[in-house]
């Protein structure tokens, strides 16, 4: 919850420095609905902001040498201030670090200050801790500097850091999702244009959206993930596009494509179109559609792409067993792939026994439980 999560950085600051933090930002994590690895293709996503988050709580220090602690992890950070950062490999404070050195680039130097995250976005499921790490950063230096960034802007800084100090290509789709999410709501982005249409939920007392993690962990900077960007821009151009959100089912058909290339092509102009039709059927409320297409997407990702993995799979082939007469509408695994989480889009008066059929079935197979919460859109 946010209360506790904000209560908690306020304690660990304290408990840490010996004096309260001056300043305290909160920030949710994302899940999303469908439209994966379409992103950073010019194309469409449906993310929501979820009810869990991550806080920073941060105050002024007069010490040479300011320190930056996370609950997550030992390795603390301390840090010399100076305009110029460079990345310290692996460290999980690059994309903080990353922040503060691009918004200094921009607006000049910031005072020394010492810095406790905690946060209940689990780290590598696929939920977006990252970026809400760099957005309630940026939020705090908007802050401390008494200027306020325009929520693009700042996701676009965000994403930038990301890049240069994490080392990872993503997409812009997590850093606005976690900046701009609406309470009850979805975001249609179109990642071309970068304009957002906010698609209204079902009321969760009707409709649940199942949380339901793999336990597998996985790092985007591992180099899977930008091994499939560079496969898709190579592939545009190796039909003459400026991107794939410009190829369409016979355009591929008619291209030399070598098998990879056809794959990752066909995924992403299915992708496209599932999103945006998901979109629509949201909107007139046919979630028996929403639920086909996210089963679709699912299997997409799995075969076509290929980021899906086995425990992901395991669930989603039994959520499809369970189908709309159970209660499902359809269910797949959302965020970047290799590990994290799989969303279930339920009909909420029988949870109590799908999570029963889908923990059974995955301690069945695994040898081990799996994680099953309800998540909520939330306002950024
Ligand atoms: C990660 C990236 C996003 C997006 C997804 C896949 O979450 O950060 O930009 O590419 O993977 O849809």
């Amino acid at each position: 919850m946010r209360e506790t999560v904000i209560a908690n950085a306020r304690r660990s600051y304290e408990a840490a420095f010996a004096v309260p933090p001056r300043w305290i930002t909160c920030t949710p994590g994302r899940v999303n609905l469908i439209g994966e690895h379409t992103d950073y293709n010019d194309g469409f996503v449906l993310p929501l902001a979820i009810d869990r988050h991550l806080a920073v709580a941060a105050g002024p220090t007069t010490s040479t040498m300011a320190e930056w602690r996370s609950d997550d992890f030992d390795d603390l950070l301390r840090l010399n201030f100076s305009i110029e950062n460079s990345p310290i490999p692996g460290h999980w404070a690059n994309h903080a670090l990353g922040v503060l050195t691009l918004l200094q680039r921009r607006f000049g130097p910031v005072p020394p200050f010492n810095l406790h995250v905690c946060s209940e976005i689990p780290v590598g499921a696929g939920l977006s801790s990252s970026a809400a790490l760099e957005v309630s950063i940026a939020t705090l230096l908007e802050q401390i500097i008494g200027r306020v960034l325009d929520p693009l802007e700042k996701a676009t800084l965000c994403q930038k850091a990301e890049h240069e100090f994490a080392g990872t290509p993503c997409g812009l789709m997590d850093q606005l999702a976690v900046t701009m999410g609406r309470v009850d709501h979805a975001m249609l982005i179109d990642c071309r244009s970068n304009h957002l249409q906010y698609v209204s939920l079902p009321s969760p007392s009707e409709v649940a959206l199942l949380l339901i993690d793999t336990g597998v962990r996985r790092s985007l900077a591992e180099g899977s993930y930008s091994e499939r960007r560079r496969c898709c821009h190579e592939t545009a151009a190796s039909m003459g596009l400026k991107s794939l959100r410009d190829a369409t089912p016979q355009l591929v058909e008619r291209s030399t494509l070598d098998a990879a290339q056809r794959k990752i092509a066909l995924h992403v102009v299915a992708e496209n179109m599932r999103t945006v039709l998901a979109a629509e059927a949201l909107i007139r409320n046919d979630l028996a559609e929403v639920g086909r297409l996210m089963f679709a997407s699912h299997d997409s990702l799995r075969d076509l792409f290929e980021v899906s993995w086995p425990e992901a799979d395991m669930l989603v082939r039994t959520a499809r067993k369970i189908g709309p007469r159970g209660g499902i509408f359809g269910a797949r695994m959302t965020g970047g792939g290799f590990g994290g989480c799989v969303i279930a889009l339920c009909r909420t008066e029988v949870l109590p026994e799908i999570e029963r059929d889908l923990q059974i079935a995955f301690t069945a197979e695994f040898d081990r439980p799996c994680g099953i919460s309800t998540v909520n859109a939330v306002d950024a």
